[in-house]
């Protein structure tokens, strides 16, 4: 990377105090917080203390302002993106909105993260719909079980970008294409990429694509964002709506008149009122976003990961479980010993923050990481191999 670039990525592990006492490796769960963000939230929670001003304009301003900021970093329009408090709000837009019919047929991988599962368990109740687990392979998604899962009721493929616990990174381009060519809704859980993986919603004729926050994006939990294609927004078929899903043009003095006409645009499915808080802590980090942006965060992670990598293949210890082809690596590397229990123990005393997923200890690596943090970790997992000789 070039030298300015590093420079930048050098300023904004500053901004990050958690990097002081421990090496955090575990954004995959939840983003730790910035200075800035903190300052953010405790601004605006200073003007709600003091009482003597109304903020509500400011508030409407920011999320029309995150909107755009949001749908720039997707490659979609302002228009197509709604604020949300989470992925799981815009994966029921889609499981509840979509116009599907009694048996139709909705594929989900056997390996999702429960929230997509749930979501689209309900609305299959609810609307007489089928869903058909996609059987994965190694623990992966396997893209030809799509093609040959898909009868004439197939109406919707339903994916997450990453695999939450093994990082493997799904082929949207691949499995977009299948969806153009069986008219399939294509419907995407973003939360585990976003941040970290370039994407384009529009080239990838995503019909929705949905993330919280929480994770890779460093904000708050109960904020996120949702894109509707303009092509799919017509068509959502939804039972609630909000009386902000119209458009009043924050006219406080005329909310009597109720003729006013739903937005076309995405923000007609956001609901009420929303976590300003949360919002402001958000435009805080997507700075951070903006400035070092998205392509290079992800090759300041696999530079970092390829360091992992190389002293986890040379080690007999550990064996990597997380896909190593170049299509499918996302900022997550997963590997396994056989005490891997006391292995997370282990790095947990230490103060090196990981996961431990479906047997494997999950490290997933952020902007605010360098070399030395990889150095420790590599350094804790000699210690461990030594220690733990059978
Ligand atoms: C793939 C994936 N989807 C969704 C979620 C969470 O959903 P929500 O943001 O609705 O809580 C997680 C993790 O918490 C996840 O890993």
């Amino acid at each position: 990377m070039h030298k300015d670039i590093t420079k930048k990525f050098q300023r904004a592990r500053k901004l990050f105090p958690h990097t002081n006492d421990i090496i955090y490796l575990n954004s995959a769960s939840y983003g730790p917080f910035s200075t800035p963000l903190v300052n953010a939230i405790n601004g605006n929670m200073k003007i709600r203390m003091e009482a003597d001003k109304d903020d509500s304009h400011d508030a409407f301003k920011l999320r029309i302002d995150l909107r755009k900021r949001y749908a720039k970093l997707i490659g979609a329009k302002q228009s197509d993106v709604g604020v949300s408090m989470n992925t799981t709000q815009g994966l029921n837009i889609a499981a509840f909105g979509l116009p599907l019919k009694k048996n139709d047929e909705i594929l989900i991988s056997d390996i999702e993260f429960p929230a997509m599962v749930y979501t689209f368990k309900a609305a299959a109740q609810e609307r007489g719909l089928k869903i058909k687990f996609l059987k994965s392979r190694n623990r992966c998604f396997d893209i030809e079980a799509v093609e040959k899962a898909i009868t004439k009721r197939t109406k919707v493929l339903a994916v997450s970008f990453v695999q939450f616990f093994n990082g493997y990174k799904n082929d949207l381009r691949v499995l977009s294409e299948i969806c153009q060519k069986h008219d399939l809704y294509f419907v995407v859980d973003g939360i585990q990429g976003m941040g970290v993986e370039p994407i384009n919603v529009k080239k990838l004729k995503i019909d929705v694509f949905s993330t919280g926050c929480q994770k890779w994006m460093l904000s708050p939990q109960g904020c996120g964002f949702f894109y509707l294609s303009e092509k799919i927004r017509p068509q959502l078929q939804i039972s609630f709506m909000s009386w902000m899903g119209v458009d009043w043009n924050m006219q406080f003095g005329n909310l009597f008149q109720y003729d006013k006409p739903y937005f076309e645009t995405a923000e007609k499915f956001e609901l009420g009122y929303y976590a300003v808080l949360n919002l402001y802590g958000m435009a805080a980090s997507l700075d951070i976003f903006e400035s070092l942006t998205i392509k290079n965060i992800q090759t300041h992670n696999y530079e970092l990961i390829d360091s992992l990598a190389e002293y986890l293949t040379t080690s007999d210890k550990y064996r990597i479980t997380s896909s190593q082809d170049k299509k499918h690596r996302s900022s997550i590397i997963t590997f396994t010993t056989d005490n891997i229990a006391d292995l997370k123990l282990f790095l947990d005393e230490k103060k090196i923050m990981v996961s431990l997923r479906e047997g494997s200890i999950r490290v997933s690596i952020h902007l605010y990481n360098n070399r030395s943090d990889i150095a420790k970790l590599i350094q804790a997992l000699k210690q461990f191999a030594v220690n733990y000789k059978d």
